[in-house]
């Protein structure tokens, strides 16, 4: 088989030995990284791959901290995928498929200062405790009638059928989107992030968006409404309006990643609840627990890697890493390292320290986490106020995804 990583052709040689030769795209490593992280992590803390043009996976916790605070060393603005990308928008010159260019990306995630300060500062007031209380009217009532559904039948997918259709639809409505688009979205996001490896769905993914907002932009340039597009197409930067690129580029990100990140962790979530019936029962007798239960969700089940990408040759701790290289930031892997988290494998409710990196450290630290952490709260309070009883119908149906963002992508799940 191939392994062209210039094209991100997908590679299928199994991995045998995980410190030389990763692979996060890897089965065994989407069904259950869980104890290649804790073999590494004794035996080769930092381990790499020539696999997709070639990266550096940290497995400590003191290592992904060290790297996503080192801006200078290991800056965004080069590129945070952790496979090599497409370059959508070229090939309209090319004369394939002809799309508007991105030629900001997507910041601040993309960005480094001094694009990733303001572009940060714009993002930030639409995700503050207090709007986030506002969504939450419409989360609940939301969750409410997904529940319904799966009451009706007596059973459900707690992945594709819950899941995955709360962050779509809640941010849609920050963005103003209709709800009957929610479908297209996520299948778009899901070829930009679970398909990242292959050009021709994340292409499609891609200009799928771009063209949508391109349209909703130029609709609201005509007639301003109070949704999110709205406002920035209104702000400033030093007493300019901001670019349509930007605007463009910064509603691109809310949508890529506030969608398939939240939905993994509420999917990986619903999975535990239904798989660990003691939890789930104690959550339910003890409501007092729901802060840290949450926080406990996300450490334990981070669904997010990010990726730095080096383009001078240098070094980190005597690992020579080459120009063109990526270090994987393994938050999921950080969040299970024994050194900071005693029983970093199991699922404790009531975990009291907990500075889990699930969403990120340093400046790109996640801008939607309020966002995240109540979307996730709702989801869990609503299907167990209305459904204290489900389980697995067959914990050989669930199915997971893995890559840029892991959680799982089929729950099938019986009411009892
Ligand atoms: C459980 C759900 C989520 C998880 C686990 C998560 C995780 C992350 C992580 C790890 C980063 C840092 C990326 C890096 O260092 O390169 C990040 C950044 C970001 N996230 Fe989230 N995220 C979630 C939900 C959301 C939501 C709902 C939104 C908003 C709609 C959002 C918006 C952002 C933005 C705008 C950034 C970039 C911040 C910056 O660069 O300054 N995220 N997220």
């Amino acid at each position: 088989m191939s392994n062209d990583t210039s094209t991100g052709a997908p590679i299928t040689e199994s991995v045998t030995d995980w410190a030389t030769d990763y692979d996060i795209f890897d089965p065994q490593y989407v069904a259950d990284p869980y104890g290649i992280w804790d073999e590494l992590r004794d035996a080769c803390p930092m381990a790499h791959t020539d696999r997709w043009g070639g990266s550096w996976l940290p497995t400590r916790y003191a290592d992904v901290y060290a790297i996503a605070h080192d801006i200078e060393k290991f800056p965004s603005g080069n590129g945070i995928s952790v496979v090599p990308m497409v370059p959508v928008g070229q090939e309209g010159a090319e004369g394939h498929i002809p799309a508007p260019v991105l030629t900001s990306g997507v910041p601040p995630i993309s960005a480094d200062p001094p694009l990733h300060t303001w572009t940060r500062r714009l993002v930030l007031p639409t995700m503050s405790p207090a709007r986030v209380a506002e969504y939450e009217v419409f989360t609940r009532e939301l969750c409410s009638r997904l529940v319904d559904d799966v009451l009706a039948r007596g059973e459900g997918d707690a992945a594709s059928e819950y899941a995955q259709q709360i962050p779509v639809r809640v941010i849609g409505h920050i963005l103003g989107v209709p709800e009957s688009m929610a479908g297209t979205f996520t299948e778009w996001v899901r070829d930009v992030l679970e398909f990242a490896h292959d050009p021709e769905r994340r292409r499609r993914g891609i200009v799928g968006i771009i063209e949508y907002l391109n349209e909703a932009i130029g609709e609201r340039e005509a007639t301003p409404t109070d949704d999110f597009i709205s406002e920035l197409l209104q702000s400033e930067h030093d007493g300019e309006p901001i670019t349509r690129d930007v605007v463009m580029g910064m509603c691109a990100l809310l949508l890529i990643a506030g969608i398939d990140t939240t939905w993994s962790s509420i999917g990986s979530t619903m999975w535990h609840l239904a798989a660990h019936p003691d939890d789930r029962r104690r959550l339910i007798a003890e409501p007092d627990l729901m802060p840290t239960a949450i926080e406990e969700f996300l450490r334990a089940y981070a669904p997010v890697t990010m990726a730095r990408r080096i383009i001078e040759d240098t070094d980190y701790n005597g690992c020579p890493i080459k120009a063109g290289e990526r270090i994987l930031m393994n938050f999921p892997g950080a969040n299970r390292d024994p050194e900071v988290f005693p029983d970093a494998d199991k699922v404790i409710l009531d975990r009291q320290q907990n500075r889990h990196l699930a969403f990120g450290a340093g400046i790109h630290r996640c801008a939607g986490s309020n966002l995240a952490r109540m979307e996730l709260r709702v989801a869990v309070e609503e299907w167990l106020r209305r459904i204290p009883e489900f389980d697995l119908v067959d914990p050989a149906l669930v199915t997971w995804a893995g890559g840029q963002v892991r959680g799982p992508r089929s729950i099938p799940v019986r009411v009892v």
